[in-house]
């Protein structure tokens, strides 16, 4: 998979994208990872991305030209290849593992980091992608938000992750919280691993950590039971 990042900050970005399961998966090829400065984009001496909204107000907003010549430019790179643009915005469809999954499925996706008091409504109307927002809180910009998105994707490539199935427990992927997971040592400071886990009975540990999974969803998340008994699934 490709993905090209267009942001105001490459240089916040860069550092996270290097580390951990996303810059393993960089660097042995599954995914390949670019970030673009809108500001390389920026048509005057001053280098001018934003400005002032018209009818007054708070703020500054995000330009339409550095946005969409920086998005020409990289698309332009690939030609023939159809990208799928994806703007990180608070008024955006929430990220939840599905969309995480339908994303993880395409080959090159552009995401834009939109920044400052938000961007003009042009690039929203201009540019047709997807809007996602990754919770219902207010970031002050896309960047972290891009990073949530790349990391929920990335990890679902095939080879991402050590283990093939570990994506596959994960909490969401089948509506359900996951099981509580134990290592050495058996017992710490008067805290026990459950027996069960011990027991080298896999029938019995698969059993109880199915219970455990729906007892924990029960408790905690009864929203997300929902979702699977509108779904139709057991
Ligand atoms: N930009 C600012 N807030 C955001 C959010 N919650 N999700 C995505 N992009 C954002």
């Amino acid at each position: 998979m490709r993905i090209d990042v267009l942001t105001l900050f490459p240089e916040a970005l860069e550092p996270v994208l290097a580390s951990s399961i996303v810059g393993r998966a960089v660097e042995s090829g599954i995914a390949s990872i670019a970030c673009t400065n809108f500001r390389e984009f920026a048509r005057d001496k001053h280098r001018t991305v934003d400005d002032r909204p018209f009818g007054g107000g708070p703020g500054m907003v995000l330009m339409c030209e550095p946005v969409f010549d920086a998005l020409e430019h990289v698309e332009a790179g690939h030609e023939g290849q159809a990208s799928t643009r994806v703007l990180l915005t608070p008024q955006g469809e929430r990220l939840t593992q599905r969309v995480a999954q339908e994303l993880s499925q395409e080959a090159w996706l552009v995401l834009l980091c939109g920044h400052y008091e938000g961007f003009d409504e042009r690039i929203r109307t201009g540019i047709d992608a997807r809007e996602i927002s990754i919770g219902d809180y207010v970031l002050s910009g896309g960047e972290s938000a891009a990073l949530v998105l790349i990391d929920a994707i990335v990890r679902l490539l095939p080879g991402a992750l050590g283990g093939e199935s570990s994506a596959h427990d994960d909490s969401f992927t089948d509506g359900l919280l996951e099981y509580p997971q134990y290592t050495r040592p058996r017992e710490f400071r008067g805290m026990a691993v459950p027996d069960v886990l011990l027991s080298g009975d896999h029938g019995s540990i698969e059993a109880w950590r199915r219970e455990q999974r729906i007892e924990r969803t029960l408790a905690r998340r009864p929203d997300l039971m929902q979702d699977r008994r509108d779904e139709g699934r057991k």
